[in-house]
């Protein structure tokens, strides 16, 4: 088996709370075991660009509680092509780094599973506020996020409950519900409106009157950004901004709107993002040393596994109804089997919350 002598870190895609605890730590484990460690600023960009960086144990010295990444983060287009692939593998190989362990969301591992094609062994860490990573059952930045909404949503409601006035509050999630479910439920919400489930407009304006009937004055309504409806030429319109007029028109109530927007991904990470992201890093390098690579960091009923990269890209896709030709060929019966229960177990989760908030969100 190679000794590794250099590892390099990167962050890419949309920035999450808690890569910096999981640069950390990464940067740490590797030193700890003998290990150098360089820091690729930019994302895959950094490689392209030979922008490195050394981590020392000092430079990683008090970073665990900012949002953020400190080796910034880009999405980067010319990496997905040839010739950006082999300027990376050239840089790797002209800084003598053996390795690469990527923390991000699916593009980052789509990343990592290329450069291990390519001769750079790779792991994936999971960042991403989303929690739209369906190998995983946690991606870190997600519960930071969810309480970075939380709070917001609960300062809106101070002043909606003295105005008796509603707020439609947009969160981030790209298509994914998970932060507007889990926070439209932990912050009370009268109805909940994510892109995995169709949304009874009718009930909630209905609910809404019905709670004006009865008293209750401040009133929230959670909607995922990616839910939408499309204009006459065809332009996505945010339902939010749309729901917010109906209510207002159908129900007499006053109605607000907010885009909490790129707010929800900062701010110093929660502890479960730390400690996660932490035991994330760690992983990856033992990982590594121990002689895998293509192989991505998650977590699994509280406790923390990996996966073939591959296998998690194709289950993601599989969920997202986003399977191309060919994608499960490479895939035994058995394997395709466990895919189609894990899809299954992530809607029946997503469902059997959306029902409940239905139930108690009045
Ligand atoms: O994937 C994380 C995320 O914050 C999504 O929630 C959001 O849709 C997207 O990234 C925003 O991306 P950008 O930072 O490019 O605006």
């Amino acid at each position: 088996m190679k000794k590794f002598k250099k590892i390099g870190v990167l962050t890419s895609g949309g920035d999450a709370p808690g890569m910096n605890a999981a640069i950390r730590a990464i940067t740490r484990s590797a030193l700890d075991q003998g290990v150098e460690v360089v820091g690729i600023i930019g994302g895959y960009s950094g490689l392209l660009e030979e922008n490195i960086i050394p981590l020392t144990s000092s430079s990683v010295s008090n970073i665990i509680t900012h949002g953020g990444t400190i080796l910034y983060s880009d999405r980067c287009l010319e990496f997905k092509t040839p010739e950006g692939m082999a300027k990376a593998v050239a840089t790797c190989k002209k800084h003598n780094i053996d390795a690469i362990v990527a923390i991000g969301g699916d593009g980052t591992f789509r990343g990592a599973t290329d450069l291990t094609l390519h001769g750079i062994p790779a792991i994936g860490v999971t960042g991403t506020i989303d929690n739209d990573i369906t190998a995983t059952d946690y991606t870190v930045g997600f519960d930071t996020a969810m309480n970075t909404v939380l709070d917001a949503v609960d300062r809106l409601r101070d002043t909606c409950e003295s105005h008796a006035r509603c707020d439609v509050v947009e969160v981030m999630g790209r298509d994914c519900g998970q932060i507007a479910l889990m926070t439209g439920i932990a912050s009370g919400a009268i109805a909940v409106c994510i892109p995995e489930l169709p949304f009874d407009e009718k009930a909630a304006i209905e609910e809404i009157k019905n709670a004006k009937e009865s008293g209750k004055r401040g009133m929230i309504v959670v909607v995922s950004e990616g839910v939408y409806e499309l204009d006459e030429n065809g332009k996505k319109i945010p339902y939010g901004e749309l729901l917010r007029e109906r209510i207002e028109t159908q129900t007499g109530v006053e109605t607000k709107f907010a885009r909490l927007a790129h707010v929800v991904r900062g701010g110093s990470p929660t502890l479960r993002d730390r400690l996660t992201a932490t035991k994330m890093g760690c992983e990856a390098v033992d990982l590594l040393l121990e002689g895998k690579s293509n192989r991505v960091v998650i977590e699994e009923d509280g406790y923390i596994k990996n996966l073939d990269i591959l296998y998690a890209l194709t289950v993601d896709r599989m969920y997202k109804n986003k399977l191309k030709d060919g994608d499960l060929d490479k895939f035994s019966a058995e394997e395709i089997k466990s895919m189609e229960a894990l899809c299954e177990k992530r809607r029946k989760e997503i469902k059997d919350l959306y029902d409940m908030s239905w139930e108690i969100c009045r």
